[in-house]
């Protein structure tokens, strides 16, 4: 298992750092910042406002500190959206470690703490329902060797940065994740690489560049055409 330490970012909201890497998990600017304008508003939400949709079948790289699982799981809560999310994860983290993550009391809903440690306590590899509008699916895995003959609406693709894990952002992997959506479906991350943004056009994506979080200019939205 890396090593990882618990960080305070600029939102006050926590992340994780491994030195190992000399990188951290979400933006150091705020990760449920970050979160929340990468994924939830400009993934989840675009889907739901411009498809008209009551559900999303979403399939996220990197299941990490479960930030943005709780922050899915809420939207679904609150918009009554019917969510069924599949997410993978190499090195799952240990109890001490999400225990002690504030994203419970920074998202400051009701029932945040019950949901967080829901989603952490689900077993993996088989869906769990966290909510009646929100089921969950953890998949121990590297999302390179993942195989399902399930189709998705969404990806969030949140892996480790292209500088500190390149493997990650290679045209198998972008197939792979192209072959998993439905057309139409949606792929969103906090990156605007050039190399990404022509990898996913030659796949068949049509990809905006929209501004990113607080921190950062750019972040790419591609949705499959074909
Ligand atoms: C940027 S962090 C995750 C952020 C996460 N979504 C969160 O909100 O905490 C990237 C995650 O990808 C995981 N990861 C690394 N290599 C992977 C692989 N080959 N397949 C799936 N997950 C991987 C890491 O262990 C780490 O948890």
């Amino acid at each position: 298992m890396p090593e990882r330490e618990i960080i305070v970012t600029e939102d006050g909201s926590h992340t994780l750092f491994v030195p190992e890497l000399g990188e951290t998990y979400h933006s150091t600017h705020g990760a449920v910042q970050e979160s929340k304008h990468v994924f939830i508003r400009t993934g989840l939400e675009y889907l739901v406002n411009f498809h008209a949709a009551d559900q999303a079948r979403i399939f996220e790289v990197g299941f990490g500190t479960g930030l943005n699982a709780l922050l899915s799981a809420q939207y679904a809560q609150n918009h009554q959206i019917s969510i069924r999310y599949t997410t993978i994860e190499t090195f799952p983290l240990e109890r001490e470690e999400w225990s002690g993550l504030n994203y419970p009391e920074i998202v400051g809903e009701r029932n945040a703490h019950e949901i967080f440690q829901k989603i952490h306590e689900a077993p993996w590899e088989h869906p769990h329902e966290i909510l009646p509008v929100f089921m969950l699916t953890k998949i121990r895995d590297r999302a390179q060797d993942y195989e399902t003959p399930e189709k998705f609406d969404i990806c969030y693709f949140d892996a480790f940065a292209p500088s500190k894990q390149p493997e990650m952002w290679d045209m198998k992997i972008l197939q792979k994740i192209h072959g998993l959506l439905e057309n139409g479906g949606i792929f969103v991350t906090y990156s605007a690489r050039g190399q990404l943004k022509r990898d996913l056009v030659s796949l068949g994506f049509e990809v905006e560049k929209l501004s990113g979080p607080p921190g950062k200019n750019e972040m790419v939205r591609a949705v499959r055409k074909s």
